[in-house]
């Protein structure tokens, strides 16, 4: 099989010199084991250049635009259901139009693109991640995840492959995962697997707009019912797969472009409020205030004081890797000669590796900062905004991913090759201390994850970067997971 692409690729190399075309002009060696890799992916493809221009040019050319899609001139921030969203959205779907998919917008905002392949009733092999960014953003974090995704499924369409699929494929596009404007996250992903909270349409943002006003502006339902219809059977599901950049510096340092997520840490978001009395900053004597700000600040430091000596760290190995960040403050009136003693608001965002540690320390959080407005005169109220049980990936679906990504790690210019680790080393097993929409989809589906190396490890940040050639090994990787997945598996019995 391989014989012919590469008898091909000589072909091909000769007339790339031909004509000057210049594929890897920094790494003129590091073409020869690409495209022959490639072309043995695109066998019954007219031009094997397609591949590279699918699967790195114009993944790459697409996380720009995305890039460039925000609500603000200055950085990149596409909130849920902002007009940068539906925007975003909209390239999204014509995108999953353009790779061969069936694509609709569901009644929260994700974007479904759908190909049934050879049996349309067969559990679906479901890929995606999110579109929404937090503030002063990077262009990788979920947007990757999606456009690897859409990709990888081109190609497969392009080779013909993708109508007689031995299952339908269905890549989403979330519209929440990092619950910027709601706090709560995973509001996408949690609709499909049909764990939405009970009370969720009457959360509300920051202005105090609900989730429900939010839906109805933009001419979604927003019932009860249309996100309960949202959810997927489990029965229709096969599997859930997701690549996500890795948010920390451990491929880079290893000088591997992709990990294997081998489990995402639990999380907790609290908020927190205080409440004093209001006052003007320069007649109320400092012993007569109830100021909630210097209560706020000193609750603030109690938290970074737990997270880092309570005693009930020591119970498990590594302190279950727990971090906590305070990373939201408010004040109402806001202003500089004004008490703001109607309110002081913050959040805290908890992460373990172990559940149970979470919990104790988030009880451990929530008495010391009701002892400190005790202290104070201060009330205070505590709202848990989010939870999510750490979430472990599933073994067969992490086999499949891991060579997937070992193919992937010895084709690609940067991936290592002949000067590759071990080969037991070529994927490291990562822990995930960001969430995923994979922790909600885990609720529905097994689940498996790859990461991808990232500048400085750097995330959340506008200074986020991948190299075109990570990006390569990102689609290239799904590419691999589906073709050996068409080989290996059958689909279930209906
Ligand atoms: C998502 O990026 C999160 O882990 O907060
Ligand atoms: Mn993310
Ligand atoms: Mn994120």
């Amino acid at each position: 099989m391989a014989a012919a692409p590469c008898g091909l690729l000589l072909v091909l190399l000769l007339l790339a010199s031909k004509w000057n075309l210049r594929l890897h002009a920094n790494r003129p060696s590091n073409v020869l084991p690409l495209l022959c890799v490639v072309l043995t992916e695109i066998a019954t493809s007219e031009d094997s250049l397609d591949a590279i221009k699918t699967l790195r040019d114009e993944a790459v050319a697409r996380l720009n635009q995305l890039g460039k899609t925000s609500d603000s001139k200055e950085f990149l921030e596409r909130t849920f259901l902002s007009p940068a969203a539906i925007r975003a959205g909209k390239l999204v779907q014509e995108w999953m139009q353009d790779a061969g998919l069936d694509t609709w917008m569901d009644d929260i905002g994700n974007i479904h693109g759908r190909a049934d392949g050879a049996n349309a009733s067969a559990p679906a092999l479901l890929m995606g991640s999110h579109l929404d960014t937090v503030i002063d953003a990077g262009k990788y974090d979920g947007a990757l995840g999606i456009v690897s995704a859409i990709a990888a499924v081109k190609m497969l369409n392009s080779n013909g492959k993708l109508r007689s699929y031995v299952r339908p494929i269905e890549i989403i596009a979330f519209c929440d995962e990092e619950g910027v404007r709601f706090q709560s996250t995973f509001l996408g992903s949690a609709a499909v697997a049909g764990v939405l909270r009970p009370d969720i349409l009457s959360i509300r943002d920051r202005s105090g707009v609900t989730l429900e006003t939010s839906l109805k502006t933009r001419s979604f339902k927003g019932t009860r019912d249309s996100l309960v219809q949202l959810r997927y059977s489990p029965e229709s599901v096969w599997g859930y797969v997701e690549v996500h950049i890795e948010q920390g510096p451990v491929l880079e340092a290893r000088g591997i472009p992709l990990g294997l997520v081998e489990a995402i840490a639990g999380q907790t978001r609290l908020k927190v409020r205080l409440h004093g009395a209001q006052g003007h900053a320069g007649t109320v004597p400092m012993a007569m205030r109830k100021d909630p700000m210097p209560g706020a600040a000193q609750a603030i430091v109690s938290v970074e004081k737990l997270c880092r000596d309570s005693p009930t760290l020591a119970r498990v190995p590594g302190g279950g890797r727990l971090v906590c960040t305070v990373g939201e403050i408010f004040s109402w009136p806001g202003a500089s000669n004004v008490i703001p003693g109607e309110q002081v608001a913050f959040t805290i965002d908890l992460r373990a590796t172990d559940d149970s540690l979470r919990e104790e320390i988030v009880g451990e959080v929530e008495e010391s900062i009701r002892s400190i407005c005790r202290g104070r005169g201060l009330s205070c109220t505590i709202d848990k905004m989010h939870e999510a049980k750490a979430v472990g990936c599933d073994k067969d679906l992490m086999a499949s991913l891991k060579a997937a990504a070992e193919s992937t790690v010895l084709e690609v210019p940067g991936g290592g090759g002949v000067d590759a680790p071990a080969a037991d080393d070529l994927v490291p097993s990562l822990m995930s201390g960001a969430g995923h929409d994979a922790m909600a989809m885990s609720h529905l589906t097994k689940i498996g994850m790859l990461f991808v190396r990232c500048k400085g490890g750097i995330s959340h940040s506008p200074a986020e970067s991948v190299s075109d050639d990570d990006v390569l090994a990102s689609s290239l990787s799904l590419l691999h997971f589906l073709n050996n997945h068409l080989e290996h598996e059958q689909p279930a019995p209906i």
